[in-house]
């Protein structure tokens, strides 16, 4: 029989010392912030974990053996299973490599692949941290601004190509789905991405870490594209975001040419990145043998959170608009025909509402008019946070 999961009793995010309900932070975010404060910015969900991933952790807390270890066959056979199910793609094992988390990977790629005057070009708005990897190794970003038609992002190629032409960046960091917005890409757009990586011998480096929580449409990994594209390619994921693993730090890399993946573990051994966090390792292992059933309940929860935030915007805020979201969590909010910025709106909602919200300034440019919202919560949170924000809009309007 089928398990029905829980998303309506959360855990106390004060165990975790979680930093999304950390009032002394979001203080210094918002100096005025209500103290009986909804968090709605980091993503990071508030439910508890899947029970199959919490028995596996009590298993090896109780065990009492917290020494080094190894990536294990089971932990790859589980990856390898998991992309066979549930994204129809088969890897071969040589081609997976076990890291502390995709930023710390990303940073590891600018060391080992830029030189000096190298840079990395990206399309814009985009998560922040994919500038970072460039910025804290001294390496430039070269940005390409989506086109945004009414409530949907496209890829402006033309542009995209332009920019490779004229600046030869070393790679392109693309993110897929987007973050921010959840934007799924078409196979056939990341295909035309894909082709510009050869032709102007730009690595295509794919963000996957939002590719679990789909609402609407296909998501195509870039994996599922030619072989002439995979020898050009370094993917990386976790199932962080699916999961809500953050915290364990763990991620993993998936690179089908042998060249570069040598070049790129080299990097680690240059750190030393060796053992595995072992909490980490049993949590991912156990969420990808046993999972697949509360992943989808829980994108199907986050679905109804999204219905109800619609509800809720398209009756109280004007000036409001929810841009198209196939995937994640995490709404974008263009804000750009109320009355008020960005800035003056968050603050608003900290302070009146008590409802923290995230500010387009995260993001890697083309992000001045936006807010993002966090559905990563039970339905009774996403109620109370909307109900409040309604009322203060309705207020201020
Ligand atoms: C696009 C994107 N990449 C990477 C991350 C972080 O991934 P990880 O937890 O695997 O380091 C996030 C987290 O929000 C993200 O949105």
């Amino acid at each position: 029989m089928m398990t029905k999961y829980d998303f309506d009793n959360l855990s106390d995010r004060r165990i975790d010392n979680a930093r999304k309900w950390d009032y002394s932070i979001v203080k210094s975010k918002f100096p005025n912030v209500r103290e009986d404060f909804i968090p709605l910015w980091i993503a990071d969900m508030d439910f508890k974990a899947a029970p199959e991933i919490r028995e596996a952790l009590i298993e090896m807390s109780g065990n009492g053996a917290y020494g080094y270890t190894y990536p294990t066959e089971k932990w790859y056979q589980s990856v390898i299973n998991w992309y066979r199910k549930r994204h129809n793609v088969e890897l071969g094992k040589d081609w997976i490599t076990l890291g502390y988390g995709t930023v710390p990977n990303m940073h590891v790629l600018v060391q080992r692949f830029l030189g000096e005057d190298d840079s990395i070009i990206m399309n814009t708005p985009i998560y922040g941290p994919f500038a970072y990897a460039a910025e804290h190794n001294d390496r430039k970003v070269i940005t390409v601004p989506l086109l945004k038609h009414g409530t949907r992002y496209d890829l402006d190629l033309d542009k995209l190509e332009d920019k490779m032409a004229k600046y030869h960046p070393k790679a392109i960091f693309f993110c897929s789905p987007h973050n921010p917005s959840g934007r799924i890409w078409s196979k056939e757009e990341i295909e035309k991405v894909a082709d510009l990586c050869l032709k102007y011998n730009v690595l295509f480096v794919s963000d996957e870490v939002h590719s679990e929580h789909i609402m609407r449409g296909t998501f195509t990994s870039a994996l599922e594209l030619d072989d002439k594209y995979l020898d050009n390619l370094i993917m990386f994921t976790s199932p962080n975001k699916a999961f809500n693993l953050g915290g364990l730090k763990l991620s993993y890399s998936v690179i089908p040419n042998e060249e570069l993946r040598t070049k790129f573990r080299e990097q680690y051994q240059r750190n030393s990145v060796t053992s595995p966090n072992i909490p980490g390792q049993i949590a991912m292992t156990t969420a990808y043998e046993k999972c697949n059933e509360w992943l989808d309940q829980c994108a199907s929860y986050i679905n109804e959170n999204l219905e109800i935030t619609k509800k809720y915007i398209d009756k109280y805020f004007d000036g409001w608009e929810l841009m198209d979201m196939d995937s994640s969590y995490l709404p974008w909010v263009d804000v750009s025909k109320s009355k008020y910025s960005m800035h003056e709106i968050a603050e608003m909602m900290a302070n009146e509402a008590g409802v923290v919200v995230g500010i387009g300034d995260d993001y890697v440019a083309d992000a001045d008019d936006f807010l993002r919202l966090n559905l990563g919560t039970s339905h009774q949170v996403i109620e109370e946070a909307m109900s409040r924000m309604a009322k203060v809009w309705q207020e201020n309007n």
